[in-house]
């Protein structure tokens, strides 16, 4: 029968044979899996590995503090933590198209990832394998035959004294036997926080596409203050469990309010909360009507660009979860 220390076993065996006495990066997004999948290659190999956490500017409130306090301190693992804000809203500045959006912070992403690697090569000797946490689910979504997607070419652009042009990575992947659910357990067992276990899955491109129309540091700053707020009265509500997903999305529509004596010329945010199985499909949760007024006066109150709440009551089809 299934136990979660009985996989673990298994795959801390699988991944010493493939490791054997190389160097590993594995990249932490503050999500579920790829934590996991950094535990199972550190409880095999240990200092062997090295996380590395990139802040793109468009993370949550506290998130890189949050990843480098629970690896560091906590779980003992040695984190090389990358402040790239600059340079990904620079690429970012102007751009309204959702798609572009992607597809620049994921480009962006390989290349902070390319330069750290080599960086760390120069300084501690090659690293041959990369750590993902790819789950049994992409496995299968994924094209498998794909013989192209065990080995990872990186491409440096810079070159830095001494190093092979391109660097090769070979893919570690302990979790792609493996179950969301499971995914979850073997965490619990391996010591990742209750908390961060049932985290609800964060999008790569992170609040970039939860700023509608174009970004700028002070539209993020904004939502991550009204992200915080719409999270901590969720969990306060104790309802965050049963939910799929909650945020915040900043639209560019303002709007006229009234507050004080004055007349306000304010943000408009939407409040997105849904239930679902699989993503694929998903309802818009039934907030509870206290709940959805302690969110509301709290985002008008405490973020004063924000004079506007609504909430959105679609359900995916036809709508997605995301706004973008
Ligand atoms: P949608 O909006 O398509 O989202 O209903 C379904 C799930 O996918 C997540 N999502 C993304 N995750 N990169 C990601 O890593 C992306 O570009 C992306 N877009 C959507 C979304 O948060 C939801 O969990």
């Amino acid at each position: 029968s299934w136990t979660p220390e009985k996989v673990i076993d298994e795959t801390v065996e699988r991944i010493r044979q493939q490791v054997g006495k190389e160097r590993i990066l594995c990249a932490l997004s503050g999500g579920v899996d790829s934590a996991v999948a950094a535990l199972l290659v550190h409880k095999a190999i240990g200092d062997q590995l090295t996380c590395m956490f990139v802040d793109t500017g468009c993370m949550r409130e506290g998130e890189g503090e949050q990843v480098a306090e629970t690896f560091r301190n906590h779980l003992h693992i040695p984190l090389v933590a990358i402040d790239a804000e600059e340079r990904f809203l620079g690429k970012l500045a102007g751009v309204t198209d959702p798609e572009r959006k992607r597809k620049i912070i994921g480009e962006e992403f390989i290349r902070v990832f390319e330069e750290e690697a080599v960086k760390l090569a120069t300084e501690q000797g090659k690293i041959s394998f990369l750590a993902q946490g790819t789950l049994y689910p992409d496995v299968i979504e994924s094209t498998s035959h794909d013989t192209a997607n065990t080995a990872k070419r990186i491409k440096t652009h810079h070159n830095v004294g001494g190093l092979p042009e391109e660097m090769v990575f070979k893919l570690v992947e302990p979790l792609r036997m493996l179950f969301k659910d499971e995914v979850r357990e073997i965490g619990l067992e391996l010591g990742l926080p209750e908390e961060w276990v049932w985290r609800h899955p964060f999008p790569g491109p992170g609040l970039a596409i939860r700023v509608i129309g174009d970004i700028t540091k002070e539209k993020l700053d904004i939502l991550r203050k009204a992200d915080k707020i719409v999270i901590d009265e969720i969990r306060r509500a104790g309802v965050y469990r049963e939910l799929g997903q909650a945020f915040a999305v900043l639209t560019p529509i303002q709007s006229v309010g009234v507050m004080g004596d004055g007349r306000t010329y304010g943000n408009l945010v939407a409040v997105r909360a849904v239930t679902t199985g699989d993503f694929m499909t998903a309802d818009w949760a039934r907030l509870s009507p206290e709940l959805l007024a302690r969110i509301s006066n709290r985002l008008v109150n405490e973020v004063h660009e924000i004079n506007r709440v609504v909430y959105d009551i679609t359900s995916k089809p036809p709508a997605t979860i995301e706004w973008e």
